[in-house]
């Protein structure tokens, strides 16, 4: 099962690409938390990314796919994986096909989760993150200790990308240079729009039922078309 789980910032993408990559067993790949493990390293990936990500902004193209073709290229992604935050951008977009293609593979499924921006600035506002596992937490999925990992333990932490002026930007940056992502993937790949205001376990329940569907790697069926 290979997938991307497509959406603006705070739509609920590592919340959800976590449950399925418990429940599949395939990993999630994030270059979002990627740079943020290289931040906290202070490799030199991590100190080209951290101006960029502060401010909201994306970081340059081309360190982004060189991330992903060597992360996608670990044994673990062999039988499947989720794209969480990849591609945003057309060139992004085009360099995944053509890796894939490399691979002698293909995307089965783009999952679009669909949320209002009023909601978007809601949730980016009351987010707390694990820094060891990336767990993520919020008054709606609050952690069983406050201010502790139900995982871990870890005390948790607010992004720095978080802050309501990098939040406008990231918001911005997204209608800007990722929306038009989704309209590529309408032409050329399977999307299933889901409605991501609903409550998280209502959406979890629905996408590993419809996921549960379908057999490794082969596309899932006319089900998934339907919009949730
Ligand atoms: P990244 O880490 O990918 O951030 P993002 O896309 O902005 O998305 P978020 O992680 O903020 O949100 P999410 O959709 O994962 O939502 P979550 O599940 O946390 O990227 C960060 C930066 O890295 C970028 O700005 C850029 O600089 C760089 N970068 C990354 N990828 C790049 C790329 N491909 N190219 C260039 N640069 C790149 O949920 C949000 C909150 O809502 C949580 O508190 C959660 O508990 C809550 N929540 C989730 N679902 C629900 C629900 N259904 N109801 C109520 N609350 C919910
Ligand atoms: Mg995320």
């Amino acid at each position: 099962m290979r997938l991307i789980l497509f959406g603006a910032p705070g739509s609920g993408k590592g919340t959800q690409g976590t449950f399925i990559s418990e429940t599949f067993g395939i990993p999630r790949l994030s270059p979002g938390d990627i740079l943020r493990d290289n931040r906290r390293r202070g490799t030199a990936l991590g100190k080209n990314a951290e101006g960029y990500m502060d401010r909201g902004e994306l970081v340059p193209d081309s360190l982004i796919i060189d991330l992903i073709r060597d992360r996608l290229q670990e044994p673990d992604a062999a039988n499947g994986f989720i794209l969480d935050g990849f591609p945003r951008t057309i060139p992004q977009a085009e360099a995944l096909d053509n890796l894939m293609a490399e691979l002698g593979s293909e995307i089965d499924w783009v999952i679009y989760l669909r949320v209002s921006e009023e909601s978007l600035l809601e949730r980016l506002g009351g987010r707390w993150t694990c820094p060891t596992c990336h767990q993520v937490y919020s008054p709606a999925v609050p952690p069983r200790a406050e201010g502790v990992c139900d995982n871990d333990g870890t005390s948790l932490v607010q992004r720095d990308d978080d802050r309501p002026e990098a939040v406008q930007v990231r918001i911005t940056v997204y209608n800007e240079e990722t929306a038009p992502v989704l309209d590529f993937y309408r032409q050329h790949h399977n999307v299933v729009e889901v409605n991501g205001e609903r409550p998280v376990e209502e959406i979890r329940e629905y996408l590993t039922s419809l996921l549960g569907g379908g057999s490794k790697g082969a596309p899932l069926g006319a089900a998934l078309r339907q919009t949730a």
